[in-house]
Order: C-alpha cells, then sequence, then structure tokens
C-alpha cells in the first residue's frame, strides 16, 4: 500500500471514503491514483497487485492456472479485504471488477465509484506490454469487450471522466476538483 507523501508542496488533504477507480484495461487508474495520491497526501492501494501478493504469482499465472473463473473469485476476496481496512484509500481496480454484482454492491456500499473512460484504440495505445493482460490480446476482441462491459461501468459510476488525449496531471486534477465538489476529498482539518 502506497503510503501518504507528505513531502509536497501540496496541502495535505484526505478521504471521507474510499475512491474506487474503475475502467478498462489502458484507462491509466494505476498511474492516475498515483498521481493523486502524490499530490493530495493519500493511502492508495492497486488491486492487481494485492491479489499477486495474496496469491503469490503474476496475474497472467493465475489465468493460466486457474482460469478467469479462479481470478474473478480472487478478485471479489482481494475487494472485500480491501473494503473492510478501515482507511480510507484510493483503490485502483482491474477491469473487470465491474462484471460481478457483488463487487459493484461492495463499491457502491463503501466509496464512491470514479469511471475513468477510455476507448479500446486508445487503450491499445497506452498499453505497452499485453502480456501482462490476457484479456487484451488484439484490438479487435478488446473493443467487443469494452462495448459489453460499457453499461457495467456506466451503472457502477458516482462520476465518470473522459481520458482521451488527456495527460495523467490534468486527468488527476479534474478527479481533485470534483472529489472536492463532491465531499469525499477533504482538507486534513476539514471535519466532513
Ligand atoms: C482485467 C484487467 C486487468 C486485470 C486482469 C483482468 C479485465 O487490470 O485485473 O488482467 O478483465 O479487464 P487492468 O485494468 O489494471 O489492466
Amino acid at each position: 500500500m502506497a503510503r501518504p507523501d507528505r513531502t509536497r508542496r501540496h496541502r495535505p488533504q484526505r478521504l471521507a471514503r474510499s475512491v474506487y477507480l474503475i475502467g478498462f484495461m489502458g484507462a491509466g487508474k494505476s498511474t492516475v491514483s498515483r498521481r493523486l495520491s502524490r499530490m493530495c497526501g493519500l493511502a492508495s492501494i492497486d488491486m492487481d497487485s494485492y491479489i499477486e501478493r495474496a496469491a503469490g504469482k503474476p496475474i497472467s499465472k493465475i489465468f493460466e492456472d486457474e482460469g478467469e473463473e479462479g481470478f474473478r473469485r480472487a478478485e471479489t476476496e482481494a475487494l472485500r479485504c480491501i473494503a473492510q481496512m478501515g482507511e480510507p484509500m484510493l483503490v485502483s481496480c482491474g477491469g473487470g471488477v465491474v462484471t460481478r454484482d457483488e463487487n459493484r454492491a461492495i463499491m457502491a456500499d463503501t466509496g464512491m465509484v470514479v469511471h475513468l473512460k477510455v476507448s479500446a484504440d486508445q487503450a491499445a495505445a497506452r498499453i505497452s506490454d499485453t502480456s501482462t493482460r490476457p484479456l487484451f490480446q488484439d484490438l479487435e476482441a478488446a473493443r467487443a469487450r469494452l462495448e459489453e462491459r460499457l453499461p457495467a461501468y456506466e451503472a457502477a459510476a458516482d462520476l465518470t471522466i473522459e481520458t482521451g488525449g488527456r495527460s495523467v496531471g490534468a486527468i488527476a486534477h479534474d478527479m481533485r476538483r470534483a472529489l472536492q465538489r463532491a465531499g469525499v476529498l477533504l482538507d486534513e482539518d476539514e471535519t466532513d
């Protein structure tokens, strides 16, 4: 888990509840989460890394050994553990987290959900190494998968941010403002 970085020039802030970043593979969830964590001095956690640590093997090997169903079970278990940690955090989720009703319910019950929206073509341009993403092997299949998932991303999201053609910094700034407006991101000495 990333610890808050208090050495930056920005004023430290805190989260009133967790913020779940969702969106297709390559949307920039982990990168934006890390940037926002540094900007605001917030704790953050990456679900895929959590799953890999818990399983003791990379995501690609989990898919190889246990199939997608085995990975989905591990993903729900990880989400449940993270949601129960108590401390509100920025949580960057795997792209398929919305495929289970149970996961959507956990996120809705314990935090605010932000959808980083990306097209399959933009995502493909951002993903340099598809070997770590068993479900992003070819562009046609990725386009179809994204189209199928889009309604679930939209239904789960409290807020959607378009990422196409935008820098990580610009997306993180938008998100910061939106979380402040929503009363989820507060100054450290501010009461909820
Ligand atoms: C998946 C997305 C991946 C990872 C796994 C499955 C998906 O995470 O959880 O390969 O089903 O979309 P990223 O969205 O971080 O690439």
